[in-house]
């Protein structure tokens, strides 16, 4: 029986060293355990539910102990739902303001994956849509720079690569690592300054303007293209907010030495999207800029993902309010954003009902859990962005081949 015996609640050490929280969830028969991932500061979304109560990670444990266990003890982790209600009762707010995002999606995913462990289905299996699966696309960080690293990195937090031509998942995972790695020797012939550094994610860091990033990317991918015909797509996450000044209403690029208004950020994206044949473009303009958004989707819509990240903080409303004004057809999905797996799922499926493509995504601070390549699989999400190196991203990459069953790869098509 999938019935809760127990949660235990401990601290343990996420990929930058900062304590984060685990959850293991005892059921008669099943085991699950969650780890809490954690964005950075000056990256997180403003309009995400904060990651614990304000008062810290142990007010969020001694929450979890006296108040969330004795009402979900005894009760079946089959039935997410009325776990998930719980856990938004107790906590009381719009948004998880009172015992945080991480403390309810650990325990809302360490209860599903009981369950499925309980009822001994894998948990992609025990959260499906329907009974169809597909292997998402890795889309892998190749050259960082924003609020994910130091000096003189480009001022755009991530160039992404895809491997679209890919025809399984193990083919797209060893051609993510084989740009990365053709990217690395690219850095230290240019550059005998470059000293192999790499940021939050494992993207390489080094001196270089976004342009360059891109140019050195593009050449990459032409050259494996040339010597094995295998394609690739080039995206970028942007992560506007933090380059966004409120108070001269303009985008700051440091490293460029340049500020660019509304106008001109919408001129500078559509000039990266045509010369670099852009297939991704993420959190192009600040968190409350729905209208330019959709300038950019009603331009590039039909070819390249225009994905909201922290405008919609994987959040129903505000998803529902890109969707009337059609500011993206794209977005990025973190259970830590909406606190629950059936907030998460209720956003996933509001997405897909209205053709907007739902991605699943790591934070910069990972651990060793792989529940999002779960979510990936049994939702039908295009792409999964957690890296490429690095244990605690290869953690999910590895999970997807553990699953190892003949699952044709996602519909990246317009
Ligand atoms: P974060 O960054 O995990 O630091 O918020 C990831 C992203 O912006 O996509
Ligand atoms: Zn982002």
């Amino acid at each position: 029986m999938p019935i809760i015996k127990r949660i235990f609640t401990r601290k343990i050490f996420d990929s930058r060293g900062v304590e984060t929280l685990e959850v293991d969830v005892i059921t008669e028969n099943g085991f699950g355990r969650v780890a809490a991932p954690f964005g950075a500061p000056g990256s997180r979304g403003e309009f995400e539910a904060p990651a614990y109560s304000p008062e810290g990670l142990d007010t969020s444990i001694a929450i979890v102990e006296k108040e969330i266990q004795p009402k979900i003890v005894g009760l079946s982790s089959s039935d997410q739902g009325q776990i998930d209600g719980i856990l938004k009762d107790i906590d009381g707010t719009e948004n998880f303001e009172r015992i945080g995002g991480n403390t309810s999606s650990t325990i809302s995913l360490a209860v599903a994956k009981a369950a499925a462990s309980a009822l001994n289905v894998p948990l992609y299996k025990h959260l499906a849509l329907d009974g169809s699966f597909r292997y998402p696309y890795p889309l892998g960080n190749m050259i960082g720079g924003g609020a994910h690293s130091m000096g003189s990195a480009p001022d755009m937090q991530e160039h992404l690569v895809v491997s679209i031509g890919a025809r399984d998942v193990k083919e797209a995972i060893m051609l993510n690592l084989e740009v990365h790695g053709k990217i690395g020797d690219v850095l230290e012939g240019r550059d005998p300054g470059f000293a192999g550094g790499m940021d939050d994610e494992r993207a390489w860091v080094a001196n270089l303007t976004d342009v360059e990033a891109f140019d050195i990317i593009y050449d990459v991918c032409l050259k494996i293209k040339e010597k094995t015909g295998m394609t690739f797509g080039i995206g970028l996450d942007l992560a506007a907010d933090r380059l966004w000044n409120p108070d001269t209403k303009e985008y700051e690029y440091h490293r460029e030495g340049k500020s660019r208004t509304t106008n001109e950020q919408i001129g500078f994206l559509s000039s990266l999207i045509e010369k670099y044949n852009l297939v991704y473009v993420e959190d192009a303009f600040h968190s409350n800029d729905y209208a330019s958004f959709a300038v950019l989707n009603e331009k590039y819509g039909h070819r390249c993902f225009i994905c909201a990240d922290d405008i919609y903080a994987s959040n129903p409303e505000r998803t529902g309010h890109g969707i009337e004004l059609n500011s993206a057809n794209a977005m990025i999905l973190k259970p830590n954003q909406v606190g629950t797996v059936t907030g998460a799922l209720e956003t996933c499926k509001l997405a897909q009902k209205n053709k907007v493509r739902v991605i699943v995504s790591h934070r910069s601070g990972e651990t060793d859990d792989a529940s999002i390549a779960h979510l990936a699989i049994g939702w039908h999400l295009p792409m999964i962005k957690t890296g490429v190196l690095g244990g605690e991203r290869l953690a999910k990459l590895n999970e997807l081949l553990r699953v190892n069953v003949d699952y044709p790869m996602a519909d990246l098509s317009f």
